[in-house]
């Protein structure tokens, strides 16, 4: 294992889904080249769900399990739950010190979150605004090199290194400026409707998804408006089932696009095939993560260790930053 660190996180606010599971898979192999840290970030989470705390826990639960099932090696990475670990809650107040408000009224997931949601003024939080301070936060309590992330990500990444390098200024070297790793090579799954797959659009599959779900989700799948009859030519690259077939089936899929194109295929078949290969990635999958569900301390277990080791490099991180600001 190499010697930098990398951290990355995931809120609990609701199951994963396919579109997760491509991040993870990601986190996976990284798990093998450097020290890793995999946050469930728990107080993000209360960003939004302030007035359903009660749903926090349970699911902070499920995407340890997710975790797990996706392939990560919990003695190999240290996966926790943000709020067990109060170092990132010191750090967030010291860096707030240091984050001029310009900075964050800014930051485009702010504004995106204010206007989307058409919140209404009380719910636009103190703490909504500071998301991207406790994310900076999370990653530099573990003066972290580099930070795996989805491209919606980076302006939050940016933002770290300008408070990290504010705070360097100010009061010496403490934090490693972190490099944020995209990976183009992952995909980006369609949703069911053809959108981006995504929970708040509501045409995800998830890994908690049973195979008759998913059997019922492809089946409702939007395909090519032009092939009505199975003899119509398809255009692959307008129809949902058919990309999701390339992605999950790297190979195999271009004899089924020909054959779409060629109309000597129906979308019926497509999609009964889809469910198929969907259920056959799936089934590992929701075996392990329904044992790791089923068997609540080891689970807890797993977490506690998690906590122990980020525990361990955060309060060296604190002593450091206290030191440098002659707290
Ligand atoms: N904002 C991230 C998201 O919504 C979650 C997150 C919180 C995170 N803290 C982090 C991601 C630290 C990477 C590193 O996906």
């Amino acid at each position: 294992m190499g010697e930098k660190r990398i951290l990355s996180g995931m809120q609990p606010t609701g199951s994963l889904h396919l579109g997760n599971l491509e991040v993870l898979r990601t986190w996976a192999r990284l798990q093998h080249e450097y020290q890793m840290y995999c946050c469930i970030v728990d107080w993000h989470a209360l960003t939004t769900l302030y007035d359903r705390t009660e749903q926090i826990g349970p699911a902070a639960r499920e995407v340890a399990a997710d975790y797990i099932a996706a392939g990560l090696d919990p003695n190999r990475v240290s996966i926790f739950i943000q709020s067990h670990v109060k170092e990132h809650a010191e750090l967030h107040l010291l860096l707030s010190m240091v984050t001029p408000l310009g900075w964050l009224e800014r930051v485009p997931t702010f504004k995106e979150k204010r206007e989307n949601l058409q919140l209404n003024e009380e719910s636009v939080s103190y703490g909504l605004l500071g998301y991207p301070v406790l994310q900076a936060a999370d990653i530099l309590v573990y003066r972290a090199h580099a930070v795996p992330v989805g491209k919606d990500q980076l302006p939050h990444l940016e933002l770290t290194r300008e408070i990290a390098r504010r705070f360097n200024n100010l009061y010496g070297e403490v934090f490693p400026e972190p490099q944020s790793m995209v990976n183009e090579a992952t995909a980006v799954i369609p949703g069911l409707d053809g959108r981006k797959m995504s929970k708040s659009y509501n045409n995800a599959i998830y890994l908690s998804d049973d195979a008759d779900t998913v059997a019922r989700k492809v089946n409702d799948a939007f395909t090519c408006p032009t092939k009505i009859r199975k003899t119509d030519p398809g255009i692959p690259e307008n129809c949902v089932v058919c990309q999701l077939r390339r992605v999950y089936d790297p190979v195999g899929y271009q004899t089924s696009w020909e054959e779409d194109r060629q109309g000597v295929r129906g979308c019926v078949q497509n999609k009964r095939e889809l469910t198929d290969i969907l259920n056959a990635l799936l089934d590992p999958l929701r075996a392990r993560r329904r044992e790791l569900l089923s068997d609540p301390e080891s689970l807890t277990r797993y977490l506690a260790e998690g906590a122990e080791r980020a525990r361990a490099l955060a309060s060296e991180t604190m002593q450091m930053v206290r030191k440098a600001m002659h707290l």
